[in-house]
């Protein structure tokens, strides 16, 4: 193994990453070519054959990776990573027969995370974070969302936020948080749902991205969430305020939410089992991202696949994520989310790998973000110690990621 700078150190100058393979967008199959990355600051410079490098970047630090496959960095896209407590007695009451809304509709579900993280200290829930990120970290993620609504008032909310930040800086990782306000109903506002959307649009998000703490705004438009028109109030005060807004839809019933996202101009609509014709040509239309979140569909034992082939059909392109959240996807593999959405929903390899890097970062917005190994863009990118792409998706454990390298510096490095 050549000499590495420490991770998060910054390079001077100019790197030169000589023998990648990198695995291009939509790779089916066959040998991908060795080619040669120069690094300039945080983006890539130059990028083609390998030995073919222009003189300026021969002279420079140089790092032969030994034919290893390369991706861009992993981006997921939809998480809740920041949350007190776990959710396992849930787990075993629906496994006894109890459904996810039954529970729900009984003060657990949401709610009971809620108690948590109220309760829980803002050092406590970084540390409980930080673990999750760390696990993220280690299978090449270099870019994670990370959604607030575990609070459900303004202080919490602002401790969950403030602990996304604070993970993005403890850490080498890009964090874009999301504010979730209108993620289920706090019991303090019980029968006065309206009441609290006024709360959500009026004061929390105002303050919160005031501070600077909001990179987009989210809503779980569903039954046992918030209806449409409730929904919509929360989209109208992101976008006066010019925010990106996303939304949990159709994940347990259609209700049109996605159709609604589009018509504000959505980044994305997550979940997806119930999606329509309608609201899939809609998504096409305002270019929005398909988030699948297969750890949630199969932690709750779903058997309404999201309809990929129409998605397929209408040419929206299609993201994968953790959704890590202790109610629906105690997930911190996104690893075994491509294996999952390959074996559970059908996708190609190739469809899954783009989902975790080139969808993903369309899922948000490109800011900071690319998902794409090219010039001129951030130097993110994941060495792997496989033969195949295709054991990306196919191993259920052991991440094999050598390292990872975010904005040019080492972000991680396996001991193993
Ligand atoms: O993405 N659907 C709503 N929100 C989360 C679940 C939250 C929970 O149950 O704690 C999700 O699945
Ligand atoms: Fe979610």
């Amino acid at each position: 193994m050549p000499h590495l700078p420490e991770p998060g150190a910054r390079p001077h100058g100019c790197v030169l990453w000589k023998n990648l393979r990198i695995v291009p967008p939509g790779w089916r199959s066959g040998l991908v070519p060795l080619c040669d990355l120069a690094v300039e600051g945080l983006r890539i410079a130059w990028l083609g054959a390998a030995g073919q490098a222009p003189a300026g970047f021969q002279a420079a630090l140089q790092h032969d990776l030994g034919g290893a496959l390369v991706t861009p960095g992993l981006i997921d896209c939809h998480t809740h990573l920041v949350h007190g407590g776990q959710r396992a007695n849930e787990f075993a009451l629906r496994l006894a027969g109890a459904s996810y809304e039954d529970i729900a509709r009984q003060g657990g579900g949401i709610v009971s995370s809620v108690r948590a993280t109220r309760a829980a200290d803002e050092d406590t829930l970084f540390q409980q974070a930080l673990k999750r990120l760390d696990a993220l970290r280690a299978e090449g993620v270099t870019a994670i969302e990370i959604k607030s609504g575990y609070g459900l008032d303004l202080d919490t909310e602002r401790k969950m936020l403030r602990v996304a930040r604070r993970l993005g800086e403890a850490r080498p990782v890009t964090v874009r948080t999301t504010f979730l306000g209108a993620h289920a109903l706090p019991p303090e506002y019980a029968g006065r749902a309206d009441d609290y959307i006024d709360l959500v649009c009026n004061v929390m998000l105002p303050a919160l991205d005031d501070e600077g703490l909001v990179d987009a705004v989210d809503v779980f438009c569903e039954g046992i969430g918030f209806s449409l028109a409730q929904s919509e109030r929360v989209l109208q005060a992101a976008t006066r305020r010019g925010l990106a807004v996303k939304m949990h839809a159709e994940q347990l019933s259609l209700m049109g939410g996605a159709a609604l996202a589009a018509r504000y101009g959505a980044l994305s609509a997550d979940h997806l089992e119930w999606l329509d014709d309608a609201g899939a040509q809609a998504m096409r239309q305002a270019g929005m991202v398909a988030v699948l979140l297969p750890g949630a569909y199969y932690f709750l034992r779903d058997t309404h696949v999201p309809p990929i082939e129409l998605l397929r059909r209408h040419g929206v392109p299609i993201a994968l994520a953790t959704d890590c959240n202790p109610g629906t996807s105690p997930a911190t593999s996104l690893l075994l989310m491509l294996n999952m959405a390959c074996t559970l929903f059908r996708m190609t390899v190739a469809e899954a790998l783009d989902g975790v890097t080139c969808h993903a970062a369309d899922a948000l917005g490109c800011v900071g973000v690319s998902g794409r190994l090219a010039v001129g863009h951030p130097a993110d990118f994941a060495v792997w110690d496989i033969d195949s792409p295709a054991e990306l998706a196919y191993w259920m454990g052991l991440p094999r990621c050598r390292m990872s390298v975010r904005q040019g510096s080492i972000a991680f490095q396996s001991t193993r």
